[in-house]
This record gives C-alpha cells, sequence and structure tokens, in this order.
C-alpha cells in the first residue's frame, strides 16, 4: 500500500538539510494538511514535513478522530484512527525514506491529542512530540514504556477548551511512562502565539534534535 493508497490525503516536504529529522505536523479541527506545514518549518527549518489531513469529518472540519462532545472522545473510533495514521507513518516513511527513528510529531489541539495517543498506543514510533493545547486523549490500561522521550508542552491558563488539570493528568501519564515532559504555560487562550513556537524551537535544539 502507498501512502496515497492509505486514504489520507497529505503533502510531503522533502528535506533541506541533513538531520534527518521529520516533522509529523497534525492540525487541529478544521484545519488541513497545509495548515502547518509553515509552522513546520519555523520549527525545524530544513527537516522534511509529513502533513496528513485528519479522515473524520465533523461537519465537514476535518478531525483525526471523532468526539461525542467538545472535550469527550469517541475512545473506540480514536484507538481506531490512531492504528490507522500509525500505519500511514509507516508506509510514509519507507516511500519517502524517512529515517523512523528520526519522526517527531508537532501537533495543535486534536492533532496533538492524536499525538499523545499515538506515544500512549504506539511508544516506540516517535523520537519525540511537541504537543501544543493537548490533553487526555484516554487513560492507558498499561503504561506504555516512553523512557527518555523529549516531549514539549505548551498550554495556554484561560484556555476556554481544555481545562489546566487536563493537560496536567496528561503530563503526568506521560512522566510516569518515563518520557521528560518539558510543560510550559503561557497566559493566553486557545491559540498558538510565536512566542510558544520560538520556545518549542529552542527546545528542540537544546534536545539535538
Ligand atoms: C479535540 O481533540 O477535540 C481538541 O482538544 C479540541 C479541538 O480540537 O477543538
Amino acid at each position: 500500500m502507498s501512502a496515497q493508497e492509505s486514504g489520507f490525503v497529505h503533502r510531503f516536504v522533502p528535506a533541506e538539510n541533513d538531520s534527518g529529522v521529520t516533522l509529523l505536523v497534525l492540525h487541529g479541527t478544521g484545519g488541513d494538511e497545509n495548515d502547518l506545514i509553515p509552522f513546520g518549518q519555523e520549527l525545524a527549518p530544513g527537516a522534511a514535513i509529513l502533513s496528513p489531513r485528519g479522515k473524520v469529518s465533523e461537519y465537514g472540519a476535518p478531525r483525526f478522530f471523532r468526539r461525542l462532545a467538545e472535550g469527550v472522545f469517541d475512545h473506540e473510533d480514536l484507538v481506531f484512527r490512531t492504528h490507522e495514521l500509525a500505519e500511514f507513518i509507516e508506509t510514509s516513511a519507507q516511500e519517502y525514506g524517512l529515517d523512523p527513528n528520526k519522526l517527531i510529531a508537532a501537533g495543535y489541539s486534536n492533532g496533538a491529542n492524536i499525538a499523545a495517543s499515538l506515544l500512549l498506543l504506539h511508544p516506540g514510533m516517535l523520537r519525540a512530540a511537541v504537543l501544543f493545547r493537548s490533553m487526555v486523549p484516554f487513560e492507558p490500561e498499561v503504561t506504555p514504556d516512553l523512557s527518555g522521550m523529549p516531549v514539549f508542552m505548551a498550554s495556554g491558563k484561560r484556555d476556554q477548551i481544555i481545562a489546566p488539570d487536563n493537560t496536567e493528568r496528561l503530563a503526568e501519564i506521560l512522566s510516569e511512562a518515563g518520557a521528560k515532559v518539558d510543560l510550559r504555560w503561557s497566559n493566553t487562550g486557545h491559540g498558538l502565539t510565536y512566542e510558544e513556537v520560538k520556545e518549542a524551537k529552542e527546545w528542540l535544539s537544546e534536545n539535538g534534535l
């Protein structure tokens, strides 16, 4: 199966440097595969970028998995969609000749939540993750092994959609699994600020990524 046949509309931007890093960018609700390309280029200049569009449509707004209400996720669909995305990533890595050990997810909101779900269900798949405005995708029954995995989280204290406790809980789940979580709070809402993207960029280079 090719990346195209996987059913994920996507964009792939080849690397312009030899770092071997690929940024998997995952958009928020209502976004698409084009949205986060400039953001990815800002975050990791010259890295390859793989940007799929979520397959679920919520009244026409693309998402990576279904929700029953705001902040209430359809667990069965989330698990199914997470495995499906993992398969797309594997297929794309082969097809585009990507280093499977240097895949870094960078997601916003719904995209950050499926990235967190990928960490929990496919702990060996990503090298690191940058999660903007994320929350607990589900409480894992089995603690995954995320030993030493760098995870950057940036959240807004005044986020109307995500309660701070929920973000804190995700940071706790990931830390308990062994990840090196760096959770930053800004005095902002659900929207991303340039300052946070800059911080994430610095964090990536501090971690040798
Ligand atoms: C979600 O996954 O539903 C997010 O946390 C909220 C959103 O994407 O609007």
